[in-house]
Order: structure tokens, then C-alpha cells, then sequence
């Protein structure tokens, strides 16, 4: 068969040209979400209105780039937060600024948001078993199996800590105490709350 020399030209040319874009022709776009934001994105400023025109692909009036808020501050689209704004924990909580040396004042300041339920109990005792037990043993007497050999771990129904309240209690859980480190860092503030709970039935036990 005879090549017909006439279609080395025109495929060629039908490809370059099915790829043009124009207006409401995107051309050939594999993923346009990928590349021109559909929400508004928080610090886009592009403020000159033709850019990107040449591959526009929508009815605005705008080139595609476009992507500015006119009516914020540098054009962006997130704004600053509102003095005095404090970031809250990812749990929720707005972050704790007690010293660790001011126990006392956390003992004022800090009351339980949970009942003493027995549900609630139940589930600082699960809690107590995993973080507590090794230096406090099971009863709070501070005969772990660490609390054996670091001596010096409080028990929690004799002398002076026998009567220390709910948010002394929860300041030693959160920025530790003497050797006992911090446990904020592992153990949600609510967590921290149960596991208060369940200390205070083992306080209350007979020496
Ligand atoms: C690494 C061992 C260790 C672990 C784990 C530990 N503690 Fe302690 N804890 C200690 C030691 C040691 C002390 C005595 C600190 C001191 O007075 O110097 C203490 C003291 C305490 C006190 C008495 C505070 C006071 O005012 O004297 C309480 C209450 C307490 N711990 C609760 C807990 C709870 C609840 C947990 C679990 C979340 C826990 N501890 C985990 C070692 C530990």
C-alpha cells in the first residue's frame, strides 16, 4: 500500500490542536482540581486578574489563577485571630498554665468535672493499672515493682497525702512531682480526672 503523505501532516497537526484551551474548552486536563483550587485557599493572594487567562476555564470574569479576597488585609483569605485568642488543646482544653511548683494553688483552683460514679472509678482504675501501678502499686501503698526499688513512693493513705484533694492530685499527675515525672504528655486531661477518682477510694482505705 502507498503511504499517502497527506496524514504526516494532518495527524500531527490535529494533535497540537486538540489541546488548545479557551474560555469554556479546558483542553485536556487530567486533574484540574489538582492544580486550581476549588475552595478558597487560606493564603492564596494572586491579585493580578489576568493571570493564568490563557487557560481559563470558566464564565468569570477573571484569568484562572485569580484568587484573591479583596476585602481582607494582603488579600489573603484567612484572617488574623481576634486578640487575646487562645489556642485551645487538641482535646479541647485551653493549655494549663499552672506552675509545677505551685501545687497549692492548683489545689484551690481545680475541681473534678467528672462524678464519682462507679463507672468513672472503674475506668481510672484501668488507667491507674497502666500508668500508676508500677511505682504505686495496686493498692497505692508504693510497693510496685518499681516503687520497690526507687524508695520514697508515696502511699496515698498515710500521713500528709492522705488528705491532699482532688486538684492537688491532678497537678502531680499533670507536671509530676520530685522523682515522679510529668504525665500531660500521655494522659488526657479527662483521663487525669478519672484516674483522680479512683486515688481518692485508694486515700480513703485504712492504713
Ligand atoms: C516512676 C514512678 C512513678 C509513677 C509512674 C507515678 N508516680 Fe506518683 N509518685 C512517685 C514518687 C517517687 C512520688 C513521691 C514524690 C516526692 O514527694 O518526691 C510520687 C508521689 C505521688 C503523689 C503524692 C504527691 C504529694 O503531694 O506528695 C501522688 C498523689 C501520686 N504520686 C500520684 C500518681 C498517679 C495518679 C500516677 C499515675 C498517673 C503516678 N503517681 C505515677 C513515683 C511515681
Amino acid at each position: 500500500m502507498r503511504l499517502n503523505h497527506k496524514y504526516l501532516i494532518v495527524f500531527p497537526l490535529a494533535l497540537l490542536f486538540s489541546c488548545g484551551a479557551k474560555n469554556d474548552n479546558p483542553g485536556t486536563e487530567f486533574s484540574p482540581n489538582m492544580y486550581h483550587a476549588v475552595p478558597y485557599e487560606p493564603l492564596i493572594q494572586i491579585t493580578d486578574e489576568d493571570a493564568g487567562a490563557w487557560v481559563d476555564s470558566d464564565d468569570d470574569s477573571y484569568g484562572e489563577y485569580y484568587s484573591s479576597n479583596p476585602h481582607n488585609p494582603h488579600n489573603m483569605n484567612m484572617r488574623v485571630p481576634p486578640a487575646n485568642t487562645v489556642k485551645r488543646t487538641e482535646s479541647g482544653w485551653l493549655p494549663y498554665h499552672i506552675p509545677k511548683d505551685s501545687v497549692d494553688m492548683a489545689a484551690r483552683l481545680l475541681t473534678n468535672p467528672l462524678d464519682s460514679s462507679e463507672q468513672v472509678i472503674a475506668q481510672g482504675k484501668e488507667l491507674y493499672e497502666v500508668f500508676c501501678i508500677a511505682c504505686h502499686g495496686a493498692t497505692g501503698k508504693g510497693d510496685g515493682l518499681v516503687g520497690k526499688v526507687m524508695l520514697g513512693v508515696a502511699a496515698y493513705n498515710v500521713g500528709r497525702v492522705k488528705d491532699v484533694n482532688e486538684g492537688h492530685i491532678f497537678h502531680v499527675i499533670t507536671m509530676g512531682k520530685g522523682r515522679m515525672y510529668p504525665h500531660d504528655s500521655q494522659i488526657e486531661p479527662m483521663d487525669r480526672w478519672k484516674i483522680v477518682r479512683y486515688v481518692q477510694t485508694l486515700q480513703n482505705q485504712p492504713e
